[in-house]
């Protein structure tokens, strides 16, 4: 199967990118991870890029010099998928412009609602009934582009925000795989 050449960008632990290298070793998975850009030098998610030898790139100066070499990058690896997995950059108009190829993000709630940090406190604020995670395209509006998938929990009485984050991130490693076999069929 031909594989699509995709970058994945994180900033932390990267527990979402290592379902992903693990979906993407398979050989019917659509993807083949070529790159990974990381914003944090000390992102625990830069031990698995070095564990299964992918290429990394890490960067923390000023963001339009920073986006300018990323862009550099994506090109020199003939890029045409990104997937943010945890990153917590915000990428400019002007970058996702340039790239012009689709860039995929998970969102830790159900969007519409909740967009931006902190959603669990927010979730638990409002007291949602349900909750979980969104992979939609990245616009140049945060967390607003078209949605690809979503799912979701009902909330028990004694969660919080540290059992939110754990259901919540136990249904993204499967939407975020899901959501790229959806697209690609
Ligand atoms: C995920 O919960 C994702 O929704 C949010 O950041 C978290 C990343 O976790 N944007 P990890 O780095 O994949 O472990």
């Amino acid at each position: 199967m031909v594989k699509i050449n995709t970058c994945i960008f994180i900033s932390g632990k990267g527990t979402n990118l290592k379902k992903l290298i693990l979906n993407s070793n398979k050989y019917n998975f659509p993807i083949k991870i070529k790159l990974i850009v990381c914003s944090n030098k000390k992102a625990e998610g830069l031990k698995l890029a070095k564990k299964w030898s992918i290429p990394f790139l890490i960067f923390q100066d000023n963001q339009n010099l920073t986006e300018k070499k990323i862009l550099v990058k994506l090109k020199n690896y003939k890029i045409d998928l990104i997937l943010l997995a945890g990153y917590m950059r915000i990428l400019s108009k002007r970058f996702i412009l340039s790239f012009g190829k689709s860039i995929i993000n998970i969102h830790p709630s159900l969007l519409p609602k909740f967009k931006g940090l902190n959603t669990f406190e927010k979730v638990l604020n409002r007291k949602e009934r349900k909750t979980g995670c969104t992979v939609h395209f990245v616009t140049e509006k945060l967390d607003e582009g078209k949605i690809i998938l979503k799912k979701f929990f009902y909330i028990e009485k004694n969660d919080n925000v540290a059992s939110l984050k754990k259901k919540t991130q136990n249904l993204e490693y499967n939407a975020f795989s899901e959501a790229i076999i959806k697209l690609t069929r």
